[in-house]
Parts: C-alpha cells; structure tokens; sequence
C-alpha cells in the first residue's frame, strides 16, 4: 500500500455533506494524522474518532480558507450547491458555490504550495456525444468535448460554473504549479444523501431522495418525461475508495482529471423507481400501490430546466492509476440504502 497519507493532515471542505460526510469516515480509519471537517452543518457526520477535528464554518470566510490551507497538508474541495432543481432557480447562488466561492481556496493552494484535490461533476460533459449511429459515446476526461445545452437553459448554469473552476485549476497547474487531482463524480448513491423535503430540507433533492420520500408518503414516484433518461449509479462506498487511493497515490494522479462512476449500472430512472420500489415493499411487507407517475420536466423543475439523456464513464483511467473496479449492482446496494433511510426518518414518518 502507498502511504502517502501517512502522518498527513488532511482538511475536508464540506465534511458535513453526503460524500464529505462519508469521506471523513473513510479517512479517520486509515493512517493520516488529522482530518479537518469543515462544513456550515455537521450534522450527517457522525464519526467521533480522535483525529477528527470538526469546524462549523462557511468557506466563504477568507480565515476558514487561510486556516485550511496553512494547517494542513492536503486540501478536498467537496463543497457545491449540486441539486438540478436549483441549477434554474437559483442559477446565481448555484454560480458562486461552484466557482466565486472557490477561487479564493484555488489561489490560496497554489500560492503556499499545497496538494488541491477537488469534487469537480459529470455534469461538465453536458449532454454528451453521440456515435454515427445516435447512441451515448462514453465520457473520457481529456478527450470528449464538452456540450452543454442553451445558454438560456439555465440548467447548464452548474456544468458551466464547474467547467470554468476545473479550467482555473487546470490552469494554475500548468503555470503555476499548482499540484492538484480533479475528481468527476457520476451519480454516486448512498445512504444520507440530500434531504427528505418537509423533512430536514425544502425543494427538490436528486432523483433518489425524490423517490423514497414519494415512498414514506405513499405518494406516486415521479418520472420525469416517462422516466427514459439514463444514468449509471455508483455505490458512495466504492467512490469513496477510490477517492482515498487518489490521496494517497498522490504522484501517479497529479495534474489529472479522473472520472468514477460504474458504467455496469446504467438504466432508466423509470427501471430505478421499479427496482427501488422492490426494495421499499420488501423493507416494509406492504404493497406500494400508488406507483409511479409521468410528468413533463417543466412541472417539477420549472422552466428552464434541461436534461440529460445518459450518462456513461469511461472507468479507464480510473482502472489503470487506482485499480479501480467497481462492482456493486444497484439490486445489492439498494436493500442498505433504504435501510439507512428507514433508520433516520421512519419515525418522522410514523415507521
Ligand atoms: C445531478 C448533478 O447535476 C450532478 O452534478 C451530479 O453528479 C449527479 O446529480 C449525481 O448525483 O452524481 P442528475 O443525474 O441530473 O445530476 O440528477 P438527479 O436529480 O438525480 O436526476 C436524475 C434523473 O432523474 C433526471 O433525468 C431527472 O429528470 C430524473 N428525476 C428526478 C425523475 O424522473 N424524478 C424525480 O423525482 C427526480
């Protein structure tokens, strides 16, 4: 095993999020010295290990930037507002938390000569390419263009926030030496993820969140358009693995962007809602008889909303630098997932 963490401090910006959260925990069962979590809540952290240090700040203080950078070896980058249903409606605040926000820790990083490894997205590629044939071509980070939809389509405001951070960062490598490793996420699912809205947040989470509280209430899943677009879930633990080799292989990932995703799990959200569903009523012994429900894009997201028609990784870097391999099916990650949902809101729910 590389041990380029070793006796390292590590500082997690956004420690309190759904894969900061998970990445915390990771690292305090590994050999690094001291992990930072820094998040406005804390909440869905709830390792108490020793080396884990807890700090409830907002990155938009310049000391909490100053603090993160000077104390600590390597710096993560997790923190984003990365629910579409706000790319439209808060296209502004979406634009600072994915990019303003962040120049200030980019330049800081290279100006003191500290290791960036940032949470980049998928969503940069956009809707993706298509074959002769009109199919999906896989995304390869440096070698597929990347095609967002209408500038007036303010879904895009997101992809177009973190495109122009990855150029600054890409940028500052290449000039000023900045040693970084970007990492693109493809819809990474797991346990605490988003909110349950009316819950413990408000608006619309990711398509996960959306179907188990349609689930708690009895309510219908909704399928946006029918359900026909597709994406390829990758289960948080083997992302967050991953996410580990690449802190600690430091030197084999430097100056890289690295895709993570499990490509062997594409499939309509119209089959995930069946497949989550199954996984509901097997929890429960009751039947889920609302069932699912169409509905165009435009009544749950509004308008200037876009999407995606499928979105599938290129793993092969990922393999050759991480021995990356990921390998758990939706049908077994499930069963867990819901699981963690019943154990933090049943009661909410009068389960
Ligand atoms: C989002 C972010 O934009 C990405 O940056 C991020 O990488 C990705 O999530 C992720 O989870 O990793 P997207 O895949 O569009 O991208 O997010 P979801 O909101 O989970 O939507 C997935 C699909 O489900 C979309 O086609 C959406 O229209 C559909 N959906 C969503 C439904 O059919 N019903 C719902 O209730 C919610």
């Amino acid at each position: 095993m590389s041990m380029t963490i070793f006796g390292k401090s590590i500082c997690v910006l956004g420690g309190g999020g759904f894969l900061g959260s998970h990445l915390v925990e990771a690292l305090a069962r590994r050999h690094c010295a001291r992990v930072t979590a820094v998040d406005r809540s804390l909440s869905k952290l709830t390792c108490d290990a020793p080396q884990v240090d807890r700090l409830c700040a907002s990155i938009e203080n310049p000391d909490v930037v100053a603090y993160a950078v000077e104390s600590h070896d390597i710096v993560v980058s997790t923190t984003a507002i990365c629910n579409p249903a706000l790319y439209n409606t808060e296209p502004l605040a979406v634009i600072d938390a994915s990019f303003t926000h962040l120049l200030p820790l980019v330049s800081a990083c290279t100006k003191a000569g500290k290791r960036l490894v940032h949470f980049s997205t998928c969503e940069v590629y956009g809707r993706g390419q298509l074959d002769p044939e009109g199919r999906t071509l896989p995304m390869r980070e440096d070698e597929s263009a990347l095609v967002l939809g209408p500038v007036h389509l303010e879904r895009w405001s997101y992809a177009a926030a973190k495109q122009l951070l990855e150029r600054v960062i890409i940028g500052c490598g290449l000039h000023q030496g900045l040693d970084f490793t970007i990492i693109r996420p493809f819809n990474v699912i797991g346990p605490r993820m988003d909110f349950l809205p009316g819950v413990d947040g408000e608006g619309v989470p990711r398509v996960l969140a959306c179907f188990i509280r349609a689930l708690f209430q009895g309510e219908p899943l909704l399928l946006v358009d029918g359900g026909q677009a597709r994406r390829s879930f990758i289960y948080v633990d083997e992302l967050i693995e991953a996410v580990v080799r690449i802190l600690e292989r430091g030197a084999a990932v430097a100056g890289q962007v690295v895709n993570l995703g499990n490509p062997d799990n594409d499939i309509t959200i119209a089959e995930l809602a069946r497949l989550i569903i199954r996984a509901f009523e097997h929890r429960t012994g009751r039947t889920h008889s609302a069932g699912t429900r169409g509905v165009p894009a435009q009544e749950l997201y509004g308008p200037g909303y876009d999407d995606v028609d499928r979105r599938i990784a290129d793993i092969s870097k990922a393999r050759r630098l991480l021995d990356f391999d990921p390998k758990v099916s939706l049908d077994s990650m499930l069963p867990s997932i819901v699981e963690d949902y019943f154990v933090r809101y049943g009661k909410a729910y009068g389960l």
